[in-house]
């Protein structure tokens, strides 16, 4: 039989020779040909080419590439002709991707509580456990060195399990089974492969019992890798800016291309489409993008495509085009739900595709799709737009009106990412306690307490809020629920009422505080943050100085500071502004050098304290590993075993020391 092995990891490799062993005819399918030149020389019976080469080949695929790269695998596979085949994609589910037209799924976990979700949902799946002696990290337990791939399958569906251990007998591997689910949680320490038999159950039966085996002689060269093959492959490269909405935006955006089948790449060089994700919030953001634009000019010659997406091409519209002629499409964040119309649009050839009238739109941009791009953080956006209008700020104008998505399918969202291993979501909103559920079901604090109930879910938090929808519940809530963060992000701008008045944010500082108080008076101690505009048009040394007591009174643990700067279409534009630049730098500065001290105090006083941190990396050449604690202070400590805890691990830390921005310690 020919079997292609998309991937060239240890895992495709392993698989590759247990088949080679057997007499099956491989070809290798990767991105990268260079990364199996050494394990080539030693193993010259696999051929190796392009993924769309493998799919195109072999009777039978089996995926075994993770995280991005199994969406570009999929999508080669479901490319080429897959009538009569049969593919296998044993994908890590950090990828995201849903089962596609003939492709039996498979799911690898190292995590035994969610192989017992899986099983609720999916009661006709089954399980496969497998083991060998090949190098491989995730195969190579002692338990099992039988010497022979061993597959030792589990599940509570008898059936599947029998189809499950014909296809891999198929493939040579003996099986085991190893009974339902519970008691197959014993062996230790597993991988789970979760394998979705009902899917094209029928047509999987029946090839198994058809499948040739054809032995013999393979050639170390491939018919398939000679230019051109990769002709009709569709790649793009996007550029992010801005905030984390536009950071989610993206995320969203890449699920929506790789589904029209689009491969991302790493450079512009690379990319037929290049899209940048832009933001206008402050500076001369839509001048950089000009800039940006010149530079790749030389680019367009070589036959290559443009989109500038988010809030400076809201902003600046069809202008765009004048000034960069070359530019084919340009879409503000409103109309991203109609991305795959405007793509079939740019494929065929126009020139001038926009998403630019969808600002009073009541909908919201929702897709299964989201390329997540942080294995353990999920961002999920609840509400989209802005109807505060303050009056420096081109939000209102640039990502349109105000409008919630429903409480159920945020929920939904969350279970759905809890149960592909996330542990930590982020609820996002341009002000995401304005939150009107479309449904009337649920508040903002009960969509918050309700995240924080999904199972699996252990730590949830929310940006931005605005001081004007901040009730007490919020507080309550985060008392209640206790998988919450013990952290409030709440913009103040201004400490003076004159200030404010003029920002249009229809709060004094007073009321503020009022806000501030119910905070602090919460069970556990809520670190707050906030942001502040220095300089707005007419702010005078007095103003200035309210902003100062304000900081003081607060305490904050974290404040993000910025020289006010004008921006198109706002209120604030036409205000004389009194303040010059030299002095908005000053100010910028007093005021990060006085917070700077209150933060001190403030990181100081955790010494001592233990606190649950969610590992985020590592840095080995301080010896220290880089985490979070719910307060969402930076934590970076030592950790005493050899081998580093993996990121998104949540361990306990003892406090030993403090810097103004982050605390260090000692895992306990
Ligand atoms: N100038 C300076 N800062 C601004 N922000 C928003 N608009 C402007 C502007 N025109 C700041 C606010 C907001 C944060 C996201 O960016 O502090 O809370
Ligand atoms: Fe801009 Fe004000 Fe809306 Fe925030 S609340 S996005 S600062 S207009």
């Amino acid at each position: 039989m020919k079997v292609g092995v998309l991937g060239s990891g240890t895992v495709a490799r392993t698989l590759a020779m247990a088949l080679i062993e057997r007499d099956h005819r491989v070809m290798m399918g990767t991105r990268d040909p260079a990364k199996l030149g050494e394990w080539m020389n030693e193993n010259p019976l696999a051929l190796v080419g392009s993924f769309s080469d493998a799919a195109a080949y072999a009777d039978v695929v089996l995926l075994a590439v993770k995280g991005l790269a199994s969406a570009d695998a999929l999508r080669a596979a479901g490319r080429a002709n897959l009538a009569g085949k049969v593919v296998i994609d044993a994908t890590n589910p950090i990828a995201d991707v849903p089962p596609t037209n003939g492709v039996l799924k498979f799911f690898t976990t190292l995590d035994d509580s969610l192989m017992e979700r899986l099983q609720r949902e999916f009661p006709d799946a089954c399980f496969v456990k497998a083991f060998n002696s090949v190098g491989s990290s995730q195969f190579a337990n002692p338990q099992f060195r039988s010497g022979k791939p061993t597959m030792f399958i589990c599940g509570n569906n008898d059936e599947a399990k029998a189809i499950t251990a014909q296809i891999l007998e198929q493939f040579g591997w003996e099986t085991a089974d190893m009974g339902k689910v519970e008691s197959a949680r014993a062996i230790e320490p597993p991988v789970h492969v979760v394998v979705h038999s009902r899917i094209h159950q029928e047509r999987v039966d029946a090839r198994v019992q058809t499948a040739p085996r054809v032995a013999g002689p393979l050639v170390a060269h491939s018919p398939y890798t000679e230019e051109g093959s990769m002709a009709a492959d569709k790649t793009f490269y996007l550029e992010t800016f801005g905030c984390q909405m536009n950071a989610h935006d993206s995320e969203k955006v890449i699920g929506t291309l790789r589904q029209q089948g689009y491969r991302q790449v790493e450079s512009e060089e690379d990319a037929g489409l290049i899209l940048y994700n832009t933001c206008s919030i402050r500076d001369k953001a839509e001048q950089k993008v000009f800039n940006r634009l010149n530079d790749y000019k030389k680019l367009h010659k070589k036959g290559k495509r443009f989109g500038v997406l988010g809030c400076v091409a809201q902003q600046e519209g069809e202008k765009i085009f004048e000034r960069a002629p070359y530019v084919s499409l340009v879409s503000g964040s409103a109309s991203y739900r109609k991305l795959p119309e405007m793509l079939t649009r740019l494929e065929a050839g126009e020139s001038r595709i926009t998403g630019l009238d969808d600002r009073q739109t009541d909908e919201t941009f929702e897709t299964e799709f989201t390329a997540r791009q942080n294995p353990y953080r999920g961002y999920i956006t609840i509400i989209e737009g802005c109807d505060k209008f303050c009056s420096y700020c081109v939000v209102p104008y640039t990502r349109g009106k105000e409008r919630s998505r429903s409480s159920s399918s945020v929920l939904n969202e969350a279970r759905r990412i809890a149960d592909l291993g996330y542990t930590e979501i982020q609820l996002l909103g341009q002000n995401v306690n304005s939150y009107r559920d479309p449904e009337g079901k649920r508040g903002f604090a009960e969509l918050l307490a309700a995240v924080g109930e999904v199972e699996g879910i252990r730590r949830v938090r929310f940006t931005t809020s605005h001081p004007r929808d901040f009730t007490p519940d919020i507080v309550e809530a985060i008392d209640r629920v206790p998988t919450l963060c013990d952290h409030v992000h709440l913009p103040v701008q201004s400490g003076s009422a004159d200030v404010l008045r003029r920002m249009a944010r229809e709060y004094t500082p007073e009321w503020y505080l009022e806000r501030i108080a119910w905070i602090k008076a919460a069970r556990r101690p809520i670190s707050i943050s906030t942001d502040i505009i220095v300089g707005f048009p007419g702010e005078s040394d007095d103003d200035f100085i309210r902003t100062m007591d304000l900081l003081a009174e607060v305490e904050y643990d974290c404040v993000f500071a910025f020289k006010y700067s004008a921006r198109p279409n706002t209120p604030a534009l036409v205000m004389i502004d009194t303040v010059p630049d030299d002095e908005k730098a000053k100010r910028l500065q007093v005021l990060l050098e006085r917070q700077r001290e209150i933060q001190r105090v403030n990181y100081s006083k955790q010494i001592g304290q233990i606190l649950e941190v969610m590992v985020e990396g590592a840095n080995p050449e301080r010896g220290q590993i880089a985490g979070r604690s719910s307060q969402n202070k930076p934590v970076n400590f030592t950790y005493p075993q050899p081998i580093a805890p993996a990121p998104g691990s949540y361990l306990q830390v003892r406090i030993t020391g403090a810097y103004p921005n982050s605390l260090v310690g000692e895992a306990v």
